[in-house]
């Protein structure tokens, strides 16, 4: 058993959110150490996507490192990307405590964070100084008191501030836990909201920029068909699928009362991997290789996320597992896409 192992009943006597603070009190100490390794992927793990190269396609999901804290660490700990955020333009608190549930026998979250943020000003002075060699995603999301009809200006005003001091942006249209959030999903909202922001991206001589569209697994196939056409076409670089469900069908019973009992939030972890899984077969056929897609939701092994890049996926992002295996699960990981590597090459 490795010391995340040891620790973890008494990670778990804590909340959530408390364990999460705790562990970011010890990270941030640990950023400051000159000694951090260096970890040197081998070759045959680095990819390719949207013009940006990655040491490993295996990344870390937003919303762990909402503000960007502890690059050096998820760097030393041998992934190969983070997106940071959801960011918004000015700080928010989020939604009242307590909003973050674990369900340590599934492998399950339940969050309604509700885009918790210190805003995009103090998050981009804090990007200035971040560590080499590690892609860095900037995910934007608009302040809850923002009508929908003024969303693209939240989302601009972000971009204005984060795009500058990241590798790639996200929009982030899917989260669950910011009212009014994912009717961006639809294709009359989506349309102006991508052509807005490309035309900022130009604006600021970013075109070469990858900007990204993140969204939910709770949408239909046919809605997925027509999100994919209206991504395609409006030029952007890329999908990320899925974030959070709201879909409490995917927790079996006698859990899903428990999970019920806890109120509103979205999903992620273990119970979420096939709906996830679906959901991004389902994209990547109607993408027919125009775009590049990002897998997350549900991945926790070397079988998952072999799974996905074998589906198509050119990148994989992981956070609840994470939660519950602790860090070593990306070495795990690396090393299972390692063997296989190797396998392939012989
Ligand atoms: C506590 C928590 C907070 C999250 N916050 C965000 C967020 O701010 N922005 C976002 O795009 N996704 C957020 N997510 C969703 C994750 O990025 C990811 O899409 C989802 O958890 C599915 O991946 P997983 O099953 O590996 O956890 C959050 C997830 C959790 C569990």
């Amino acid at each position: 058993m490795d010391l995340y192992g040891a620790l973890r009943p008494l990670i778990f006597r804590f909340d959530p959110e408390t364990a999460h603070n705790l562990a970011f009190w010890a990270g941030e100490r640990l950023c400051a150490w000159p000694w951090l390794p260096e970890p040197q992927h081998p070759v045959a793990l680095h990819r390719s996507a949207f013009g940006l190269d990655f040491p490993t396609p295996l990344g870390l999901a937003a919303g762990l490192d909402k503000g960007g804290t502890l690059l050096p660490l998820w760097k030393a700990l041998g992934l190969g990307h983070v997106e940071i955020g959801t960011v918004t333009p000015r700080p928010q608190p989020g939604n009242p405590k307590p909003r973050v549930f674990r369900f340590p026998q599934a492998g399950l979250i339940l969050n309604r964070m509700g885009f918790n943020s210190e805003g995009a000003e103090v998050v981009a002075a804090r990007l200035r100084h971040r560590p080499r060699g590690l892609v860095v995603g900037g995910n934007l999301g608009k302040n809850k008191e923002t009508p929908e009809a003024q969303a693209l200006d939240d989302y601009r005003s972000a971009y204005r501030l984060i795009a500058p001091v990241v590798d790639y942006t996200a929009l982030n249209v899917s989260s669950p836990n910011t009212p009014g959030l994912r009717n961006l999903q639809a294709p009359e909202a989506l349309k102006p909201l991508l052509a807005g922001m490309l035309d900022l991206r130009k604006e600021m001589g970013l075109e070469c920029q990858p900007l990204l569209l993140k969204l939910a697994p709770d949408l239909a196939p046919e809605d997925l068909d027509a999100i994919v056409e209206v991504a395609v076409a409006s030029g952007i670089t890329g999908l990320i699928a899925t974030n959070t469900t709201l879909d409490r069908g995917v927790v079996a019973e006698p859990l899903r009362d428990r999970v019920e009992a806890k109120g509103a939030g979205g999903l992620s972890g273990v119970p979420l991997k096939a709906k996830a899984q679906e959901v991004r077969r389902c994209i990547l056929r109607a993408l027919r290789g125009r775009l590049p897609l990002v897998a997350c939701g549900g991945l926790g092994s070397t079988e998952d996320v072999r799974g996905a890049l074998a589906d198509g996926a050119a990148l994989a992002q992981v956070y609840s597992a994470l939660i519950f295996q602790g860090p070593s699960l990306i070495r795990r990981i690396d090393q299972g896409l390692m063997t296989e590597a190797i396998e392939v090459q012989t």
